[in-house]
């Protein structure tokens, strides 16, 4: 495709946070819709390791877990030479038109998000500025390039909502200048439980690596950790199995993994013992995640094809978003370097 065609198809934007392990929540609930729409869209995937220093990290694990998230995106199907890929602070304009935003987001809107006090309860030894502004970075993430589509699961959906007041707000105060973009969170699948406590979202970063299914667990560990996971004392699946937190969960992740309806699988499975079916479960998993490992491990052995797929993306997103904050910088009246005051 030329670039000019490429430029045509509306924008598809959404990022990860390299932190912890990218976990099965991330790809049913996000990745998986990246690769389902990359065709009629073009894609903007991106590495925010802004978003991941909010909460401390290793700045080795980082670094490793930047380029082994990027290998992860594209071993889970996006095509580089059709998307763009990158990590967000390869790409200055993030942070420039997150301090704008910043001063256009009200106190009283950030205090509302429930991400942050979630965050600010577990991580109550570091609850800095960055965590409880991290919205106007995402915000900006978004913003900077004009975007259609934001495919992401449902603990997004709040900043989602929160971008698009503050595109609003800023187009209303000044002249059209964000485009105001939709959230896409898939019907099935936006909210992956954990394994052990299934009343509360799988997480990549839990410390407990029981509750989740990380995309690169090798076999022996993905079936040890189904074969675990809570269930309740019934021991057969019914249509009342879908009720409970536990086994509903398994049964979701079934459905999505093999595009199925959750009901189809309830009526499959029905009358079956809970470790029949658990069994089976494992079976898809490895037989999706195996070849996944494989393209994986290829990419991470040739990282110098990585790193220019990276570069060469950075470069294309600098340019695409040097493009909007201009517009910004001038509407809200900032002076343009070279220009005679
Ligand atoms: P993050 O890194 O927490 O999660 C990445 C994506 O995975 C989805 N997700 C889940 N989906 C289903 N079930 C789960 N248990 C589950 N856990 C996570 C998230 O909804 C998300 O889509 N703020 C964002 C990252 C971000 C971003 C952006 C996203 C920064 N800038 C711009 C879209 C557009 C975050 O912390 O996601």
């Amino acid at each position: 495709m030329s670039e000019s065609q490429k430029d045509k198809k509306p924008i598809l934007l959404s990022g990860i946070q390299p932190s912890g392990h990218l976990a099965l929540g991330n790809y049913v609930g996000a990745m998986r819709n990246w690769v389902n729409l990359q065709e009629d869209y073009l894609g903007i995937f991106i590495v925010v390791d802004m978003h991941a220093i909010t909460v401390r990290q290793k700045p080795a694990d980082l670094r490793n877990r930047c380029l082994s998230f990027a290998a992860q995106y594209l071993a889970a199907g996006i095509d580089p030479e059709e998307n763009i890929i990158f990590i967000q602070s390869h790409v200055p304009q993030h942070a420039e038109l997150a301090w704008i935003l910043n001063c256009y987001t009200y106190m009283g809107e950030l205090n509302r998000m429930t991400q942050f006090k979630d965050k600010s309860k577990r991580h109550n030894d570091n609850i800095n500025a960055g965590l409880y502004s991290y919205p106007a970075l995402m915000a900006a993430d978004i913003l900077l390039y004009q975007s259609d589509l934001v495919p992401v699961g449902a603990d997004q959906k709040q900043h989602l909502e929160l971008t698009r007041d503050i595109a609003n707000r800023f187009n209303n105060t000044y002249s059209p200048t964000f485009k105001v973009p939709k959230p896409f969170i898939p019907k099935a699948g936006a909210r992956i439980m954990s394994l052990q406590e299934p009343e509360k979202k799988m997480s990549k970063s839990d410390s407990n690596a029981n509750n989740y299914i990380a995309l690169l667990d090798p076999p022996d560990v993905l079936r040890r950790k189904i074969k675990r996971a809570v269930t309740d004392s019934a021991r057969e699946i019914t249509p009342d199995s879908l009720q409970n937190p536990g086994i509903g969960n398994l049964l979701t992740i079934f459905s999505t993994l093999n595009d199925l309806d959750v009901n189809e699988v309830v009526n499959r499975f029905a009358g079956q013992q809970y470790s029949v079916f658990k069994g089976e479960l494992a079976d898809s998993l490895v037989a999706f995640l195996e070849p996944f490992q494989q393209r994986y491990n290829k990419i991470m052995d040739e990282k110098g094809y990585l790193t220019s797929i990276l570069d060469e993306s950075a470069q294309r997103a600098r340019y695409m978003a040097s493009k909007t904050l201009s517009k910004v910088y001038r509407k809200i009246g900032f002076v343009a370097p070279g220009r005679p005051r």
